[in-house]
């Protein structure tokens, strides 16, 4: 397969650890005898630096015309905290997952079996956990109007949803329930928000088409803390936004590391893939982030072209990774371990070389 693929390294970390997801891709590459091309395109605190703009035009108009797009990370401290600033980094990613149509955004947690202690939940708690979170991508109070008066003393940010932005993610969540374990958990909040209850309504109906999909709802406060409590009731869960956003690095501490944790964000036509976390700056350049939630990622890109056994293998390699435990120290904190050879020990394994053996 040829597969032409917009690389959008980002900010802090970003370039380090997407350069061992590229790794392993080459890697699957040879072994399998497909020709992934990567294409380097600026994005985020990097590109308002050389162009003003967080999403440069080029950008854009590459990932339109590329088959998937692989990010890293987006955000810089010299942004945050300061309300002058009137452009963002994040304004690129959010821009791009619009522009790309990105409404879905899945994130899959399962914590590994050689890391229950790694989590500071108890390991006969997160033990067989295995979940999916389904965040819609692309509306509600992020993308909706946002206000401040000129006297920088009031705000509002509206949160509203139609029906056919539900109805497509919750198609797609039903149908990945029924190739797992059946079940939809629908997290909102409605007992207070109207949206909430337009997503219920519309989950409902949607529902019956997928009789053998189990259907239950929560609301988001008690979720969160459903998901510490007793993470392995859920299969996949179904929520808006900015709920999705903040569930998932929560579900994260369940894995030990959100170092670990990949997504993919999916629309009609376009498809991207990143690590669910942020650009860590004070890692930068350091060799010390985990590179394995962008090795993840470009797995689950394999696996959206339907390449199953190359994404198995690296899914592999990820985890002879973890037992070995040649791993970053956010996951054991003696490793001498870094990012680079966290990569290059995924890349041999992939390749089977024998300097393995070095580990
Ligand atoms: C994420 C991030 C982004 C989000 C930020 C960087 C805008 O936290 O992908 O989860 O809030 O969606
Ligand atoms: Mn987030």
């Amino acid at each position: 397969m040829n597969l032409k693929i917009a690389v959008l390294s980002g900010d802090g970390i970003g370039p380090e650890v997407i350069l061992q997801a590229k790794k392993a891709l080459y890697a699957i590459g040879e072994v399998y005898n497909h020709e992934f091309v990567f294409e380097d395109a600026l994005m985020g605190a990097v590109a308002i630096d050389k162009t003003g703009n967080p999403l440069p035009e080029q950008t854009l108009n590459l990932c339109l015309n590329t088959d998937a797009v692989l990010f890293g990370a987006i955000g810089d401290p010299k942004y945050d905290n300061n309300p002058e600033v009137k452009v963002r980094p994040e304004q690129g990613l959010l821009k791009l997952r619009k522009e790309l149509g990105l409404f879905a955004n899945i994130r899959p947690i399962k914590p590994y079996k050689a890391l229950l202690d790694a989590s500071p939940l108890k390991g006969e708690i997160i033990e067989g956990a295995d979940f999916t979170i389904f965040r819609e991508l692309t509306g509600g109070a992020y993308f909706g109007e946002k206000k401040l008066n000129e006297a920088g003393t009031h705000a509002s940010d509206l949160c509203e949803y139609s029906e056919e932005e539900i109805t497509r993610i919750t198609h797609l969540a039903f149908k990945a329930a029924q190739n797992r374990r059946k079940k939809v958990t629908m997290v909102d909040k409605a007992n207070v928000l109207e949206t909430s209850r337009l997503w219920r309504k519309v989950v409902k109906t949607v529902s019956e088409n997928y009789p053998d999909v189990a259907l239950d709802f929560l609301f988001v406060d008690n979720a969160a803390m459903q998901i510490i409590l007793n993470p392995r009731q859920f299969d996949v869960i179904l929520t808006e936004n900015l709920f999705g956003d903040i569930l998932s690095d929560e579900a994260s501490v369940i894995t030990g590391s959100i170092g670990l944790l990949a997504s993919a964000s999916l629309g009609e036509k376009n498809a991207l893939f990143e690590p669910i976390h942020g650009s860590y700056p004070q890692a930068k350049g350091k060799n010390i982030a985990n590179p394995i939630a962008s090795i993840l990622s470009a797995a689950m890109l394999l696996e959206h072209f339907g390449l199953f056994k190359e994404a198995n293998k690296v899914y592999e390699a990820v985890e002879k990774a973890i037992e070995y435990q040649v791993v970053t120290t956010d996951l054991k904190s003696d490793s001498k371990f870094g990012t680079n050879e966290v990569g290059e020990f995924v890349s041999n394994f992939i390749l089977s070389k024998d300097d393995l053996l070095y580990f």
